[in-house]
């Protein structure tokens, strides 16, 4: 069978081959998509990347197009590997998504790269509106270049800036409180979001500040509040680019409607 498609693909005539098929082919796939209105054929579809199966609404990006999603939450399949987004001119690699939970566990990448950061910034997406951090997190403060070393805790690391040597150490929102300020005043700190059960580990010194960063952090995603009536009434929720305020539409087999499929003979009422 395969010999047999390789002469035919390596003769003269496979021009000629190659076109009938597509004449046989297209046509059948024009027809089963054609139920379906184009928008909600596009919406169905999710995205893989990587270990992340099943990419859907509120996220957009890979062959999902924006009109499926809100636009803060595109995101991009990174060399086939693993999801990562931006937020804020950070990019965070996705490790995970809970659909049902509405949550995406997510790691920065300049710190998956190494604790010793070069451009020192906070999380901002802690601060976000978009996301919220859950409960099972703890703010972690990474100081980094202080010119005194700390009396030897287990907390300091050493990061190599143009050669030299500065120490580094971090320590949770709560430490801060009780007035390490002495040590701290020359520093630059970077906030991070740290799973609690992974900071204990840490704190028993059974993994390091690396592999508890790499574990990443837990955000919930607010979604549309009129999804879950969309949804529920067999539509894809989105949203309408073009128009300005890119507001909520629920994409249904028949045509795109403003908030449920079942609507129908109440068009113009909002009963
Ligand atoms: C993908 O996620 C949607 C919810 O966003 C869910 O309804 C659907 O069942 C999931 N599909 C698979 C194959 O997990
Ligand atoms: C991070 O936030 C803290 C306080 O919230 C601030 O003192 C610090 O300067 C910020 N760090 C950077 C790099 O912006
Ligand atoms: C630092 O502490 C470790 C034990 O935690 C000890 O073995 C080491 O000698 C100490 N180093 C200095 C310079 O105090
Ligand atoms: C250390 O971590 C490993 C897995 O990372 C776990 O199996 C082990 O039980 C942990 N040990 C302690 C003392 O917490
Ligand atoms: C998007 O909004 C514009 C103007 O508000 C409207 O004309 C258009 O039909 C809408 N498109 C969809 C797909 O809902
Ligand atoms: C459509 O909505 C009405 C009320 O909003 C409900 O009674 C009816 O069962 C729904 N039909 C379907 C097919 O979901």
């Amino acid at each position: 069978m395969g010999d047999t498609a390789t002469l035919l693909l390596s003769s003269p005539s496979s021009s000629v081959l190659v076109f009938i098929l597509i004449i046989l082919i297209v046509p059948q796939v024009l027809l089963c998509e054609g139920d379906n209105d184009v928008y909600y054929t596009e919406c169905h579809r999710s995205f893989k990347c990587g270990t992340v199966p099943n990419i859907t609404y509120p996220l957009w990006g890979g062959g999902r197009p924006q009109f499926c999603g809100l636009l803060a939450f595109r995101v991009d399949c990174y060399e086939d590997e693993f999801p990562i987004f931006e937020y804020q001119e950070q990019k965070y690699r996705v490790l995970k998504i809970d659909q049902h939970l509405r949550t995406m566990t997510i790691t920065r990448i300049d710190l998956m790269e190494g604790t010793c950061l070069h451009e020192f910034r906070n999380t901002s997406i802690m601060d976000s509106t978009l996301f919220h951090m859950t409960p099972v997190l703890k703010s972690l403060n990474i100081f980094y270049g202080c010119s005194d070393t700390m009396k030897n805790i287990s907390n300091e690391f050493m990061c190599f800036y143009d050669v030299v040597r500065k120490s580094a150490f971090f320590i949770d929102d709560i430490f801060l409180d009780r007035g390490l300020c002495s040590f701290i005043t020359n520093c630059v700190t970077s906030k991070v979001p740290v799973l609690w059960s992974a900071l204990d580990d840490v704190g028993r010194r059974n993994i390091s500040l690396q592999e508890a960063l790499n574990q990443g952090f837990d955000v919930q995603y607010s979604d549309h509040p009129e999804c879950p009536t969309c949804a529920s009434s067999d539509g894809f929720c989105g949203s309408n680019t073009s128009s300005s305020s890119s507001s909520f539409t629920c994409y249904c087999r028949d045509k795109p409607h403003p908030r449920t499929c079942n609507d129908s003979g109440a068009k113009n009422s909002s009963a």
